[in-house]
């Protein structure tokens, strides 16, 4: 395959390195900038108050071995926008590997592809902090998707603030994806132990940033969850069918995942602050997920949507060389599907809601745990060479209806959080975000929709200062928890 164009904001490391994640759109940038006012193609509305902050990859130094597109160092893009005008920013996150190897001026660690030795440094793999991105307790948490330390962020400057121990109480790692109820302002995590039981925890955190319930979780062995899910009363883990063999990764270095397709998935359900006994396992058809949409109680039933794959087996291509294992792993089919579990017969029952490749999906995240209707979606060709968001999607999970927006020609979006209009008049009434990159120019933009009509395309361009690489997740924060953009 030949190898997209470069912008010459990358470093200049990467032209040594063929490796399609460290070109085009997915090359690191150099820099680190602020700008204020930027140029709006449209018009931003008025009401649009709060920041827009997306988490991705972006290597720092060449890699010492196959680089993965989950090996970069982590990296925040924030748009602030308040009074029609929109500030751009972005900074590393001064994780203790980032700085580690910018001392040593050399990577350190082996990426993900392997082979690692789990025996050597503590953490064998870099924690990145560059998968996920959350508000809680006046700060961002920056976080990884193999489980690492939580980073806390300031929400307008970006600069790390450092390690987050929850009032000095964590005392382990914590997965990417960890829930806020908006409600109560708790914070519900998990994290994972590849070798040694439990290989799952389970904790809570009070708004206050203190960890005020932690309990381990008895799986049967290693396994590899990506979300967990909450509702008013109950917290959902998850135990998918597709996991790594932990004696493999040992003794051979490699994180060789296997879809099990005689191990149900299962999800377990307890009470917030339940005790380890209280968790009531559901039994489905095996399947993986990542990302779960959100969940809610009606009446005995625990209803959750998300985001299904009903094969994940990862299918290596010969003709891609060193690649094969990454972007077996990297091609999703994934659907929108409902699972529901009754928590007074112990019936367990599960639909397809849709057959839509989509991915990356957030309700209106200020409404995790309680009944929500609207959700919105990437779109992922079935053939695609990766992940590469082609369509923003929104779904009504009342009528079944999938409505979308093709991003035109070589653009390319990331994921797209909900910012509520203020005075909203209905769940869909306000603001989605999504950064997109041109594959060409290279020339990224922050694209403003109105969620109630997506299909009209963007109500405003704001042209940003630099290309913004692919990422991952992102998230919207309120105006009132942030400050202008000095
Ligand atoms: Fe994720």
């Amino acid at each position: 395959m030949s190898l997209p164009p470069d912008a010459n904001d990358a470093p200049a490391w990467i032209a040594d390195v063929d490796n399609p994640y460290l070109h085009g759109i997915h090359a690191p940038t150099a820099f680190e900038k602020t700008e204020h006012d930027l140029p709006v193609e449209g018009e931003l509305p008025e009401d649009l108050h709060g920041t827009y902050v997306r988490n991705g990859p972006n290597a720092l130094l060449a890699p010492s071995n196959l680089y993965h597109w989950f090996d970069g160092d982590g990296m925040v893009h924030a748009v602030h926008f308040e009074g029609g005008r929109a500030d751009y920013r972005n900074r590393f996150i001064q994780t203790t590997g980032l700085l580690s190897e910018a001392s040593a001026g050399k990577a350190l660690w082996p990426g993900v592809m392997g082979p690692v030795d789990a025996a050597g440094r503590d953490p064998f793999l870099k924690d990145t902090a560059n998968t996920d991105i959350l508000w809680h307790n006046g700060a961002l948490l920056a976080l990884w998707y193999l489980c690492g330390v939580p980073y806390r962020l300031d929400p307008v400057s970006l600069e790390t603030l450092g390690p987050e121990d929850f009032g000095g109480q964590l005392a382990t790692t914590v997965s990417a994806h960890p829930k806020v109820d908006e409600r109560t302002g708790e914070l519900v995590y998990f994290t994972l132990s590849d070798f040694e039981p439990p290989h799952m925890r389970y904790g809570v955190v009070s708004k206050e940033g203190e960890l005020v319930h932690e309990i381990p979780i008895d799986l049967p062995g290693c396994r590899a969850p990506h979300d967990i899910t909450i509702t008013e009363n109950f917290s959902i883990l998850h135990d998918p069918s597709l996991f790594h063999d932990p004696e493999v990764l040992k003794e051979n270095g490699y994180r060789v995942a296997r879809f099990h397709r005689d191990i149900p998935t299962r999800f377990g359900v307890l009470p917030r602050r339940g005790r380890s006994d209280e968790v009531r396992w559901f039994e489905f058809e095996p399947c993986y997920v990542l990302h779960m949409v959100n969940a809610w109680e009606e009446g005995d039933w625990i209803v959750m949507d998300g985001c299904r794959q009903p094969d994940p087996q990862i299918v290596r291509r010969p003709e891609e060389g060193v690649l094969a294992s990454m972007l077996g792993y990297l091609r999703i089919r994934s659907h929108l599907h409902r699972w529901r579990m009754n928590l007074r017969t112990g019936e367990a029952r599960e639909e397809q809601l849709d057959d839509l490749n989509v991915e990356f999906p957030l309700p209106d995240t200020d409404l995790y745990g309680v009944k929500t209707r609207y959700s919105y979606h990437h779109y992922l060709p079935a053939d695609a060479y990766t992940v590469d968001f082609k369509a923003l999607v929104k779904y009504d999970h009342e009528s079944g209806a999938a409505r979308r927006y093709d991003y035109p020609d070589g653009w390319h979006g990331s994921e797209a959080p909900f910012a509520r209009r203020p005075g909203a008049e209905s769940e869909d009434d306000g603001y989605l975000m999504s950064v997109v990159t041109h594959d060409q120019t290279l020339l990224s933009e922050c694209w403003v929709f109105d969620a109630r009509d997506i299909e009209r395309g963007p109500l405003a361009r704001v042209k940003l200062p630099q290309r913004v690489p692919s990422g991952f997740h992102a998230t919207w924060v309120r105006g009132d928890r942030v400050k202008p953009a000095a």
